[in-house]
């Protein structure tokens, strides 16, 4: 295998040779013309109008009209840094495991190999101006420069998600986001619509109440777990597959704030998570993270109560243990926020080899939507040539022209198969490092239907709730007090009491109700004391 051998440091070489320090002798233009006066512009007499020939004034002004991109339409907001990853190195040591025999990604497996990352975090509801210490999930999205292509693990600071299928999650986000009359509110959970669709979507429950808990108000990036959501397979050396979930697990602890923290910090702080990543950095303190992975060998997939493919699910660990096998660091901030941090482009897509996806209908729908948006907030496919997003492995497409095209790609053609070049680049085998997508066997009807093992909506959230201290419950509970307590619409908050809460657990129902001007439900289970009013949306669910 030719493959250059990578060091922590290449991706850092890499963008130096993008990188301009302004601290040149003359102020230039764009096409490095000397400037000679930059603070007027060009005008016929003293007190005439400006002259269209001022060439400075135009360039000037159309790069600054031009500065701003769309935001992303979801984790608008956010912050990134660089660092590397590095497996850990004495799997004899029995603290750690080898895991070579479960996947051939070597960037996973080879102590020897440090490779660069970057990672960004984000919360998710929010503009890209909005506050950091919100109530929402963060992201936690890592890109690896890896010596076998670019590997994007984009995960979130919970091990789960809202809904089950991709199809949902352009309802989701236009119930969160701000209302299309009024544009309020922002960044907030605490209203009519999201409380409304989550009334009506029973398989949200587990979410809700990862939400409701203090996991939804880190105290820092540095002090926040990372998941992948959903189960993935690794593919060893033989085309074995197996299942497995990532975690990040943060090396200075899980710590979040109270909410009343979080709520003085908007006013005083807003960019509290944003200035402590960066001041951490900045001070050598490097924020690192242990990767652990669960394995669940194919033959095992049904042993569970839940499956595998539903991203409303976690694995408890009781059952599968997490195995540390890696930690990240991050060592060095970015030079240029819109650059690095704005535009680098993240899509659960990018893979490498030894790392595949499975059916989950979530997973499967993202692989879509990630290209597709960047399409639209880039303006053009040539986004990967940008520094931030260009790989270390030695790129060789049949890729030559779009908007901003940057490589210039030589030689008389650009197409395979071609015999008019020599030595153009020709397809790699499985042995040579070609990706080759998991044979899976796959038989169906074309249907639109979710299989009946994802219907099992209430039992995991029941053992978050039981699993919380009595300041975690009162901080969930309290929660739940401002959120429903800022819905308008009675039936919902009804709803969501009755229907949802109470099939979590009564005595949470119940608290939750005497917040919020909901008559508390006298037994467990779907139930209106006053009436029956059961909604359609639930009464195909099965309530566990
Ligand atoms: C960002 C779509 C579920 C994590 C985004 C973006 C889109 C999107 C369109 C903006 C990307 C960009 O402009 O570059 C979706 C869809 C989902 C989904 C359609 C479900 C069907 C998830 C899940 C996770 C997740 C389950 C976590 C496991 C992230 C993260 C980012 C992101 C971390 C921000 C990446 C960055 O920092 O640039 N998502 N998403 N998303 N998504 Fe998702």
């Amino acid at each position: 295998d030719a493959r250059e051998h990578l060091s922590e440091d290449s991706k850092q070489e890499q963008l130096h040779e993008m990188r301009e320090d302004h601290m040149g002798e003359y102020l230039t233009t764009d096409q490095g013309v000397r400037v000679n006066h930059t603070d007027d512009s060009l005008k016929a007499g003293e007190r005439g109008p400006t002259l269209m020939e001022d060439f400075h004034f135009r360039e000037k002004m159309t790069q600054f009209d031009h500065e701003s991109i769309p935001e992303r339409v979801v984790h608008a907001r956010g912050t990134g840094a660089h660092g590397y990853y590095q497996p850990y190195e004495d799997p004899d040591l029995g603290e750690y495991d080898d895991i070579s025999e479960l996947t051939k990604a070597k960037f996973l497996t080879d102590p020897d190999r440090k490779t660069p990352v970057f990672t960004r975090f984000s919360t998710v509801v929010g503009s890209r101006g909005s506050s950091d210490t919100v109530r929402d999930v963060r992201g936690f999205a890592t890109k690896f420069y890896t010596e076998e292509g670019n590997y994007d693990l984009v995960g979130n600071n919970m091990p789960i998600f809202f809904i089950h299928d991709a199809i949902k999650f352009p309802d989701l986000i236009h119930a969160v986001k701000p209302e299309p009359k009024s544009s309020t509110p922002q960044a907030a959970t605490a209203h009519d619509t999201f409380w409304d669709f989550a009334s009506l979507t029973p398989e949200i429950t587990h979410m809700l109440m990862w939400v409701l808990s203090d996991r939804a108000l880190p105290r820092a990036y540095r002090m926040m777990q990372g998941f992948g959501v959903h189960t993935f397979r690794f593919i060893n050396e033989e085309g074995d597959s197996r299942f497995v979930k990532f975690h990040w697990l943060p090396k200075y602890g899980t710590h979040s704030l109270v909410w009343d923290e979080t709520t003085k910090l908007w006013g005083k702080a807003s960019d509290f998570n944003r200035a402590g990543l960066y001041n951490a950095i900045e001070s050598g303190n490097y924020p690192e993270w242990e990767l652990g992975i669960q394995i669940v060998e194919e033959d095992d997939a049904d042993q569970f109560d839940f499956d595998l493919l539903d991203p409303t699910k976690i694995i408890p660990e009781e059952d599968v243990p997490v195995r540390r096998i890696g930690k990240l660091v991050l060592n060095e901030t970015v030079d240029n926020f819109f650059a690095e941090t704005e535009q680098v482009a993240f899509h659960p897509g990018n893979v490498v080899p030894g790392i595949d996806f499975t059916n989950d209908p979530l997973l499967q729908g993202r692989l879509f939507s990630y290209q597709d948006t960047q399409l639209n907030r880039f303006g053009s496919a040539n986004w990967d040539e940008v520094p931030i997003n260009r790989p270390l492995a030695k790129r060789h497409t049949n890729q030559r022209a779009g908007f901003m095209r940057q490589t210039i790609n030589k030689g008389r053609t650009s197409y395979s198969p071609n015999s008019l070049e020599d030595d153009y680049p020709r397809e790699a085998t499985e042995e040579e490092g070609g990706y080759v997508h998991h044979a899976e066997k796959v038989k169906g009807k074309k249907i639109r239907s979710r299989s009946e093992s994802f219907r099992n909506h209430f039992s995991q959230a029941k053992l978050f709730w039981n699993s919380m201290s009595d300041p975690e419950k009162q901080h969930l509970v309290e929660a739940a007090h401002f959120e429903l307590g800022n819905v308008e619409n009675r039936e919902v908050r009804e709803r969501v009491i009755y229907e949802i809460f109470n099939n979590v657990d009564h005595e949470f129902a119940v608290r939750a109700a005497e917040g919020i001007g909901v008559e508390p439900p006298d037994e467990p289970g779907t139930h209106h004391p006053d009436h029956d009013k059961s909604s359609p949306a639930l009464s195909q669910e099965n309530t566990v």
